[in-house]
C-alpha cells in the first residue's frame, strides 16, 4: 500500500472550505480529517507527506470538452492523447472527456472503437468519451443505447457545420427523444449553421477575408436563435439538454429563461469567452487573428459579453467550465485559411490554462472559491455520471487531487512556456496570482513543483454513469 499525507491545507469543495487533513492509500481517498488527527494511524508515516499548509487541497479538474487529434478542417487538432494529456496535467486537470466522431455514413460503435485505439496507453490523466452523432438515422440511434451500456452516456449534435456535422430539425428531435429514452445527456452546438454558410459565402465575395470576419459571419443572432430552437425542441421531447460553448450572453439568457420555467437546460462556457473578444483577438492585424479562430466565435467586448458570461457563472445558469480545447498551429494549420477566413480550422487550445484562468475570477472577485471548484469539477463530474470517484475530496474518491497556491504565479509567457503542442498560445502574456503545485492522479504524484512525474499509459479510460441530479 502507498500511502499519502496532504498536511495543512485548505480542502475547498462546491459548498465550503475548510482546514483538513488528506488522507490517500494507493488509489483512493481514505479519509478526510481534521487537522492533526491520528486516528487512522501516524500520518508522519506515510510514504509521502505533502505540506500543504497556506495552499488549496481541491478536486483535480475535470474538462469535460476536448478534442485531442481531431480530424477537422482538412487537418487534426495538433495535440495528440499524450500530449493533450500531459498538458492538462500540468495545468491541474485530472480528467477529460473528449469526443469521439461519427461522420456521415458511419457506425457510430465502429467510431467509438476507433477512438478508443486513439487514446488507449496514450493518457496521462482519465478519461472518457461522449460521441458525436454526425448522422442521426435508425442504426446510429440504436447504437446510442449500445455507448451508453459502454459508459459514454452523452451524445454531442451540431446546428452548425452544414455537411460536415451539422443535423436539421428532425434529426434533433429524433436524438433529443432517444437521449431522453435512454436517460443520456444530448449536448447541442447551438448556431444556425444554414444562416452561417451565406453570410460566409456574402462575406468572401465583398473580399472580407480576414479572420475577423469569421465572427462576424457568425452573429450573435444566429447563436441565440439556434441556442433558442434546440431549448424547445428538446422541451418537446422533455430530455434535458446541455448548451456547450456559450459566448453569446443573449443565449445564456435564453438558457437562464429556461431554467427559471423549470427546464433541464444547462450552459456551458469557456475561459476564451470570458477573457478573449472580437476587437482584440480576432481583430488582431494581418493574419494573426486565426489564432482565435473558433465556433462559436469570441463575441464583441463592446457589447458586454464576457461580463455578463461572469456574471451566468454566479448564477449558476453556466453550471460549467470547460476548454473546448481544439489546438491548431498558426504555421501550416491555421495557415490553411490564409485569404479565406472559411478554411482556417476552428479551435483554440487552452487544456493547460483552464484551473489557473478560472482561479483568477476567485482573484478578481467574479466568482468565489467553491464556484470555482464548482464549475470547474464537481458539476462536470456530476453531469457527466463520474461523480463520486471524481470532482470531490471526500473518502473513497479517486485520489485526484491538486494542489493550489494561491500566492504563487503563473506566466503565460510569450514563446512556449506551456506544454500544449502549439507554436503559440492563445492567452500569451496573461499573468495569473496563482498556481499549481502538486498534482496527484488515482493516488499517483504527477506534477510537483514544477516537475513532470506522469507517464503516458496512467490514464484510464472512465466508464460513466448516467447524469446525477440533473436539476
Ligand atoms: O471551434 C471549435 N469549437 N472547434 C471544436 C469543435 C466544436 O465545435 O466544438
Ligand atoms: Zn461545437
Ligand atoms: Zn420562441
Ligand atoms: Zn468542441
Amino acid at each position: 500500500m502507498t500511502r499519502i499525507f496532504i498536511q495543512g491545507g485548505t480542502v475547498v469543495s462546491a459548498t465550503g472550505s475548510q482546514l483538513l487533513d488528506v488522507l490517500v492509500d494507493d488509489e483512493t481517498i481514505v479519509a478526510v480529517l481534521q487537522p492533526g488527527s491520528t486516528a487512522l494511524g501516524d500520518p508522519a508515516a506515510a510514504a509521502t507527506v505533502i505540506d500543504a499548509t497556506g495552499k488549496y487541497v481541491i478536486p483535480g479538474g475535470v474538462d469535460a470538452h476536448t478534442h485531442m487529434q481531431l480530424p477537422f478542417g482538412g487537418t487534426e487538432a495538433s495535440d495528440t492523447f499524450e500530449t493533450g494529456t500531459r498538458a492538462a496535467a500540468w495545468g491541474g486537470t485530472t480528467t477529460i472527456v473528449d469526443f469521439a466522431v461519427q461522420k456521415p455514413g458511419e457506425r457510430v460503435q465502429d467510431t467509438l472503437a476507433l477512438w478508443h485505439g486513439k487514446a488507449a496507453g496514450q493518457c496521462a490523466i482519465d478519461y472518457g468519451f461522449h460521441q458525436i452523432i454526425g448522422d442521426v438515422n435508425a442504426e446510429s440511434l440504436a447504437g446510442m443505447a449500445e455507448l451508453v451500456s459502454e459508459g459514454v452516456t452523452s451524445f454531442k449534435l451540431f446546428m452548425a457545420y452544414p455537411g460536415v456535422f451539422y443535423s436539421d430539425d428532425g434529426q434533433i428531435l429524433r436524438a433529443m427523444q432517444q437521449a431522453g429514452d435512454l436517460g443520456a445527456l444530448l449536448m447541442m452546438h447551438a448556431e444556425n449553421g444554414i444562416a452561417i454558410d451565406v453570410l460566409v459565402e456574402q462575406a468572401l465575395q465583398r473580399g472580407d477575408t480576414a479572420p475577423y470576419f469569421h465572427g462576424t459571419s457568425r452573429p450573435w443572432e444566429l447563436e441565440e436563435e439556434a441556442t433558442h430552437r434546440a431549448i424547445m425542441l428538446a422541451q418537446v421531447t422533455g430530455a434535458p439538454l446541455y448548451v456547450v460553448h456559450v459566448s453569446a450572453k443573449q443565449a445564456l439568457e435564453q438558457i437562464a429563461t429556461a431554467r427559471g420555467r423549470g427546464q433541464n437546460v444547462f450552459g456551458e462556457t469557456c475561459p476564451q469567452y470570458l477573457y478573449l473578444s472580437l476587437e482584440e483577438q480576432l481583430g488582431a492585424p494581418g493574419f494573426e487573428g486565426a489564432k482565435w479562430v473558433c465556433s462559436t466565435p469570441l463575441r464583441a467586448r463592446e457589447q458586454g459579453h464576457q461580463d455578463e458570461l461572469w456574471r451566468y457563472i454566479r448564477t449558476g445558469d453556466v453550471t460549467s467550465v470547460a476548454t473546448d480545447h481544439c489546438p491548431f498551429c498558426l504555421k501550416d494549420q491555421k495557415e490553411l485559411g490564409l485569404g479565406d477566413f472559411s478554411k482556417i480550422p476552428n479551435g483554440i487550445g487552452g487544456v493547460e490554462h483552464r484551473m489557473d484562468l478560472m482561479f483568477q475570477g476567485v482573484k478578481d472577485g467574479r466568482i468565489s472559491l467553491e464556484r470555482w471548484v464548482d464549475v470547474c469539477c464537481t458539476t462536470p463530474a456530476r453531469m457527466f455520471g463520474m461523480y463520486p470517484r471524481k470532482g470531490v475530496i471526500s473518502p473513497g474518491a479517486d485520489a485526484d487531487i491538486v494542489v493550489y497556491d494561491p500566492n504563487g504565479h503563473t506566466s503565460i509567457g510569450v514563446g512556449k512556456t506551456h506544454h500544449m503542442n502549439m507554436d503559440y498560445s492563445a492567452y500569451e502574456g496573461f499573468e495569473i496570482d496563482g498556481r499549481v503545485d502538486t498534482v496527484i492522479s488515482r493516488g499517483r504524484v504527477i506534477v510537483d513543483n514544477g516537475a513532470y512525474l506522469g507517464r503516458a499509459g496512467h490514464g484510464r479510460f472512465v466508464k460513466r454513469a448516467l447524469s446525477q441530479n440533473l436539476i
